[in-house]
């Protein structure tokens, strides 16, 4: 298993479990009932199908694993299911297997430019101080909670002090 994949899914795991309420923002009908889990295939009834469409994730990750992975995404990019994953037009419920949304291969190739981030990368930066998230990109490094990343723009105003814009000419006082 990729170890940004394992990575991602201990974040999204204590993420899942302090807000569980989340299910709700995908705007689907709760299965379960008041209390009930809802299901995350957008109301079906019976167990979580498997994954048939997987090119990135290891082919035997479980539905429950995957969920856990694609709320993490929702979350670092402050979107919902819907921004990778097309309607089917009949039932009206979102098909997860689908690949007509160009945004969902978009997000398959951020998912091996953070792997190779990390793997290729990061892996050979030897930082004994920086705790384990700190030394690994995620989506949310770039994203923050945004689907487009927001243009980094340095504050208006320069610093002061000595790393300041202007500094003293040397040798005057
Ligand atoms: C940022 C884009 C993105 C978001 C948001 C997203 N997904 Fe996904 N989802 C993907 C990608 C990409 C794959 C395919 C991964 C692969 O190829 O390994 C996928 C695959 C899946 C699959 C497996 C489908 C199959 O049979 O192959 C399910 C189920 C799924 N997503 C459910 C969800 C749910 C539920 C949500 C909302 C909580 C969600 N996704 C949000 C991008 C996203
Ligand atoms: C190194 C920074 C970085 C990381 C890490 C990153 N992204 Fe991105 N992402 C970008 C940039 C920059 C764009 C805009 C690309 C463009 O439009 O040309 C983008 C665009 C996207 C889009 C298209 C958004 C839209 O509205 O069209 C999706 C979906 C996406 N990223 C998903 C992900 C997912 C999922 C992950 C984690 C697996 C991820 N990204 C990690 C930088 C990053």
């Amino acid at each position: 298993m990729p170890r940004t994949f394992v990575v991602l899914a201990a974040i999204v795991t204590l993420s899942v479990l302090s807000h569980r309420p989340l299910l709700g923002q995908e705007g689907a009908p709760p299965a379960g009932g008041p209390g009930g889990r809802p299901h995350p295939m957008g109301g079906a009834h019976g167990p979580m199908p498997k994954p048939t469409n997987l090119k990135v994730l290891p082919k035997d990750t479980s539905p429950e694993d995957v969920i856990k992975v694609m709320k993490g995404y929702t979350q670092q990019l402050g979107a919902q299911c819907g921004l990778c994953h097309a309607n089917n037009a009949a039932t009206k419920h979102p098909d997860f297997p689908s690949d007509q949304k160009p945004e969902k291969n978009t997000a398959r190739t951020m998912m091996l430019m953070t792997q190779e981030i990390n793997a290729k990368y990061l892996s050979q930066i030897h930082d004994p101080d920086a705790a384990p998230d700190q030394k690994t990109v995620t989506c949310g490094t770039c994203h923050r909670g945004h689907s487009m990343p927001v243009t980094f723009k340095p504050p208006a105003k320069p610093a002061t002090g000595p790393s300041g814009m202007h500094p003293k000419p040397k040798g005057n006082s």
